[in-house]
């Protein structure tokens, strides 16, 4: 059916859509008493009602058992992390024994770099995105460095084509066969935080196998919101952090998805602590590190309770909606923002670039052409929550969990009238 701009439409459209019951499962800030448009979900989802129930819990047993609740709580301390890897296996695409949560992102990329790129004298090159996350940049070119490489020869990094917002896949994968034996690793964004376009992982981890590259995949942006088949795919390696299309809560645990053919082995370089160890004979206070057979054999630390009971709370609501249902609702959510956008764009001076090509997921990057900065400040204070990136862009990420279709039709008035009526 065709798209409309009005308000009606936009109510119709949440009135058939199944997922609609699930806004009211967030809190949404408020301003002047209303909903705020909340478009950042892509850098902090909002907090489900459910995620205080799973923290009290915690509370409670901490302060009825103390240290009892190791053992004797309702979900015990000590495997608690456990939970949280078969929803989460189902939302990457991988085997629960692939799964493990710890630490946070950065900290968990590098600890998979200890694993997954050990450079020799020929094969030593990384390849990545151009102008990837800063954290992944540093992570790869302090990593470059402790192996004792120069980051300006050993890092390449995969350019747009010349006025382009995009990458093509074939400059990827062309450049990966360019580089062949010499490449050590790939290691790209599964969505780019920027411009929100989704690679082709597939292929590309299927071009990195094909030299004998270890391929790793930062999934900040693509975890609980693409399709994810990381096993299937045979990726060597990933890590997501959760606080994003995940709800965990600001700064939350990481994920790390290690494939299957990397358990298990008793050689394979890694840094090791005591949760990483057999839970059978853990508490036997052994010298011998003996791995446990999953990737919870990367864990250092016995996991932080508090943190992960509210990333359990929302991969309940995961395991409640399923990845299918979302995808479903964010290819029509998304698709109805940009229609909103060619109109509003129709009917103002100014021109709205929209950078994101259509291998997309949720977020939509939007060039303000002819605008600055005080048209975002102007959303803003107007209830739309979105970010600013330099020079004038704004990214637009309607989470399919708790956005409307109304939201993206009163997003389309307050930009109109942002533009036409800001002095
Ligand atoms: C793509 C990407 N990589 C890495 C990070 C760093 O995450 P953390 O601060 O949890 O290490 C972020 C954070 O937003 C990100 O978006």
């Amino acid at each position: 059916m065709p798209f409309q701009n009005t308000l009606s439409f936009a109510r119709e459209l949440d009135r058939i859509d199944p997922l609609q019951k699930f806004r009211d499962r967030f809190y949404f800030p408020q301003l002047n008493g209303k909903n705020v448009i909340y478009f950042t979900g892509n850098s902090l989802g909002l907090q489900p009602k459910n995620a205080k129930d799973f923290v009290d819990e915690v509370m409670e047993d901490w302060k009825n058992l103390a240290v009892e609740g190791h053992f004797h709580s309702k979900k015990p301390w000590w495997d608690y992390h456990e939970r949280l890897a078969k929803p989460l296996a189902k939302i990457i695409g991988a085997k629960p024994g692939e799964v493990s949560v710890m630490n946070t992102l950065t900290v968990n990329l590098h600890l998979l770099m200890v694993s997954f790129y050990r450079p020799s004298k020929k094969r030593y090159k990384i390849l990545c995105e151009e102008k990837a996350f800063p954290s992944d940049q540093y992570m790869l070119q302090s990593q470059v460095r402790f192996h004792g490489f120069d980051p300006k020869d050993a890092i390449v990094e995969v350019a747009k084509r010349p006025g382009q917002h995009h990458w093509h896949t074939n400059d990827i994968i062309e450049k990966i066969n360019e580089l062949g034996d010499e490449l050590a690793l790939v290691m790209l964004g599964g969505v780019n935080y920027y411009n929100g376009q989704v690679f082709d992982m597939k292929a590309i981890t299927g071009a990195g196998k094909s030299v004998d590259a270890m391929v790793g995949w930062d999934l900040a942006h693509a975890a609980g919101n693409i399709e994810l088949k990381l096993h299937d795919w045979n990726c060597d390696f990933a890590a997501w952090c959760s606080y994003k299309y995940m709800n965990s809560g600001p700064g939350n645990a990481s994920g790390i998805f290690i494939h299957e053919k990397h358990l298990g082995q008793d050689n394979i370089p890694r840094f090791e602590g005591w949760w990483g160890t057999s839970k059978e004979t853990r508490f036997l206070m052994k010298q011998e590190f003996e791995p446990i057979a999953t990737a919870d054999a990367w864990q250092l630390s016995n996991p932080p309770v508090l943190a992960l009971a509210p990333y359990l709370a929302s991969l309940e609501l995961f395991e409640e909606v399923g990845m299918e249902a979302l995808i479903e609702k964010r290819e029509k959510i998304v698709s109805y923002l940009e229609f909103i956008l060619h109109e509003i764009d129709s009917e103002v001076d100014s021109s709205f670039e929209i950078i994101t090509p259509a291998e997309r997921g949720c977020q939509l990057s939007v060039l303000l052409h002819g605008e600055g900065r005080s048209l975002f400040e102007y959303l803003m204070a107007n209830g739309v929550i979105t970010d600013w990136r330099e020079p004038n862009v704004i990214r637009l990420a309607p989470a399919p969990f708790y956005c409307s279709f109304e939201d993206m039709y009163n997003f389309g008035q307050v930009l109109k009238r942002g533009i036409l009526g800001r002095t």
